[in-house]
């Protein structure tokens, strides 16, 4: 099946292995926050649970380990990235993942069959992000929920010394938007929720700071490789990304007084009994 949205890593121009340990790096940092709200609102061990674009198993590793008696299907577009997971958690999963090679917003999975759904990372992607989401709705049971992780570029991330990236972050925008996807996609999660039928839907933030979890975790986030690569690729100027450089390099010197601090957030909806 061909990627779709404005996601596609082993197809685009996302240097393969570098963008698989950027989202290695990005479950480690929030995953034990994500963990607490995902069972907050309900993830119990013994589920059925769905992994809407689970990429190349990092999360659904984490999620493994976290429900021991559940079995968890991993729905991923990407040819590449799904064969990738169902390598790496081969051994991990004990034959607990099922992987899917489909679209979120076409799954072929049976109506009324899943207790839990998560999906990471995805609607940012998504041209049609409540078409996604009527389908999750459609193949969770009654009474089942669908939590969605997201960011919001607005929202992203503080850093100080503090780190200038105001033209970059319009860039990556308007990038992502031309793909069908939305960088803002955080603000509307709840409207998304709510149009696909969702009931009781309610919002969280996860917060990661340096202080707490160390500066060496966001490390592979603060690799300037995909911006320089936009500057070959003509989708940014040298002159656009000169503040950032300097910002970047004023950041870098600060050593260990660096700080950073990342916003992710966690909407969930429940389908009506
Ligand atoms: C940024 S990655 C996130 C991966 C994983 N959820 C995580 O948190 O590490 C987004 C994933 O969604 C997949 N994807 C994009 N569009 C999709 C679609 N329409 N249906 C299913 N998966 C999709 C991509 O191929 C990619 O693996």
């Amino acid at each position: 099946m061909a990627a779709e949205g404005s996601y596609q890593a082993s197809t685009f121009n996302l240097e393969l292995e570098g963008e698989i340990q950027r989202l290695k790096a990005q479950v480690i940092i929030s995953w034990e926050k994500e963990a607490r709200t995902l069972k907050w609102f309900g993830l119990a061990d013994g589920m059925k649970v769905l992994e809407a674009g689970s990429g190349p198993g990092f999360f659904t590793e984490k999620l493994v380990e976290l429900l021991p008696n559940s079995s968890i299907t991993a729905v991923e577009i990407d040819p590449v990235l799904q064969e990738k997971a169902a390598e790496y958690l081969h051994q991990k999963a004990g034959g607990r993942v099922n992987h899917v090679q489909a679209s979120v917003g076409d799954t072929g999975l049976p109506a009324n069959s899943f207790d839990f759904a998560i999906a990471r990372l995805l609607f940012v992607h998504l041209p049609d992000p409540v078409a996604a989401a009527r389908e999750i709705f459609r193949i969770l049971k009654p009474g089942g929920k669908l939590v969605i992780i997201d960011n919001d570029a607005d929202l992203f991330w503080l850093t100080n010394p503090p780190w200038s990236v105001e033209i970059v972050r319009e860039k990556f925008k308007q990038v992502i938007a031309s793909r069908g996807g939305n960088l803002c996609v955080g603000r509307n999660l709840c409207s998304i929720l709510k149009e696909a039928g969702f009931v009781s839907v309610d919002l969280e933030a996860v917060v990661s700071h340096s202080d707490i979890i160390g500066i060496e975790a966001f490390q592979p986030l603060l690799d300037s490789g995909p911006i320089l690569q936009m500057v070959k690729q003509g989708l940014i100027s040298e002159s656009e990304i000169a503040s950032y450089l300097v910002s970047r390099d004023k950041f870098e010197a600060a050593g260990d007084r660096r700080l950073i601090m990342t916003f992710g957030l966690m909407a969930c909806g429940e389908k009506n009994q």
